[in-house]
């Protein structure tokens, strides 16, 4: 494989977190985006800047999303990237029993990583995310409570296994 890890949604929560495991662990990662400075430019959504921004990659973590055309995006990422280049797609827990559209999308776009020989990796929802829904709630004069179980997960820990499991397809081991 070759050396350079590709992080698509490098400047997102899991992303700017990923990027520092993956540097702390002395790996050869570098980030994607569409504008941030001193990161690889490319859009998943047009496909501009993507083939250059793919040269010299052997993994890819797809953590790239904007909510509403990642099947698209994914769609882009996967005619790009070459044979000999894998990828690591993150996905949510429970995305293939929870009909919300966002999840819809994103088992769609499982389905077409398998598809390819990617390798799918879920987390649960991260503390943030959490923390953004029940600050919103907490402006209602009534809270609901939200019918559904959820345990949440530090984007640090995600982040730690994601650079366990891209230094393992790096050197061919299992992920411990
Ligand atoms: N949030 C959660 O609770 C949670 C839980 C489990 C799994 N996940 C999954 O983890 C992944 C990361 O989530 P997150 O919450 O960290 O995301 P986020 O903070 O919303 O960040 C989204 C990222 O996607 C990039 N992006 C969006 N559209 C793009 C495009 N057209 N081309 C290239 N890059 C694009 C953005 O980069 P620029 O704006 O810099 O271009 C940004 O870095 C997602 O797949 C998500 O489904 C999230």
């Amino acid at each position: 494989m070759a050396a350079d890890i590709l992080v698509t949604g490098a400047t997102g929560k899991l992303g700017r977190v990923l990027m520092e495991e993956l540097r702390e662990r002395g790996l050869a990662a570098r980030g994607m985006s569409r504008s941030a400075p001193g990161m690889v430019r490319a859009d998943l959504v047009s496909g501009e800047g993507l083939a250059a921004a793919l040269g010299g990659v052997g993994l890819v973590i797809h953590a790239a999303t904007d909510g509403r055309r990642d099947v698209v995006a994914a769609r882009r990422l996967l005619s790009a990237l070459g044979a000999d280049q894998r990828l690591l797609y993150v996905s949510i827990v429970g995305v293939d029993r929870v009909p919300l559209p966002y999840y819809r999308q994103k088992l769609a776009v499982e389905g077409l990583v398998r598809d390819r020989g990617g390798s799918i990796f879920r987390a649960t929802q991260f503390h943030d995310l959490i923390f953004m829904i029940a600050r919103g709630l907490a402006r209602l004069p009534v809270v609901p409570y939200p019918a559904f179980d959820f345990q949440p997960v530090d984007t640090r820990d995600v982040a730690r296994r994601l650079g366990a499991v891209a230094a393992a397809l790096g050197s061919g081991a299992a992920p411990v």
